[in-house]
């Protein structure tokens, strides 16, 4: 089983940008974590990461054929991008959301999510361990559809 993990703008800057509301971790940090996980649960994971939304698109579009599953933290382009929506949706690889923070707790336009609705399930404000749920609940939803 192969799962891709997107990451959008500014999650490269993890572990310096706003520790108070994303933590300590930085991206390569999670990355190490989500490793280790996927290690224990027997699965492959490809990582990616762009500031930009067509690369974005680009890199969802070809998991056609080549992913069972995605985790996407889409960060400020989860309020605003009916492309990434539309590209969730274009592929038959069933998405989990996720985000370090609790957004429904912050400023209000970060209440809503354009992806969600393309996404089997969304998972926020655990912080990095964020990630790890949404690891086990793709491979655990993957696994009772097959
Ligand atoms: C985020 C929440 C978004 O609102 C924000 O723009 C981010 C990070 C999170 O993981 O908490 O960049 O997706």
């Amino acid at each position: 089983m192969k799962i891709l993990v997107l990451n959008g703008p500014n999650l490269n800057l993890l572990g310096q940008r706003e520790p108070d509301v994303y933590g300590g971790e930085s991206l390569d940090d999670i990355i190490a974590l989500i490793k280790a996980k996927a290690g224990e649960l027997g699965v492959d994971v490809d990582f990616f990461q762009s500031n930009e939304e067509g690369a974005l698109v680009t890199r969802i579009q070809d998991s056609i054929g080549n992913y069972d599953g995605m985790i996407f933290n889409p960060a400020a382009y989860t309020h605003t991008s009916v492309a990434l929506c539309d590209a969730v949706k274009a592929v038959d690889v069933p998405c989990v959301e996720v985000h370090l923070s609790n957004v429904h707790s912050r400023e209000e336009f970060r209440h809503k999510s354009l992806i969600v609705a393309a996404c089997v399930g969304q998972i926020l404000g655990f912080g990095a361990n964020s990630y790890i749920l949404a690891l086990e609940g793709i491979v655990q939803y993957l696994r009772r559809s097959k």
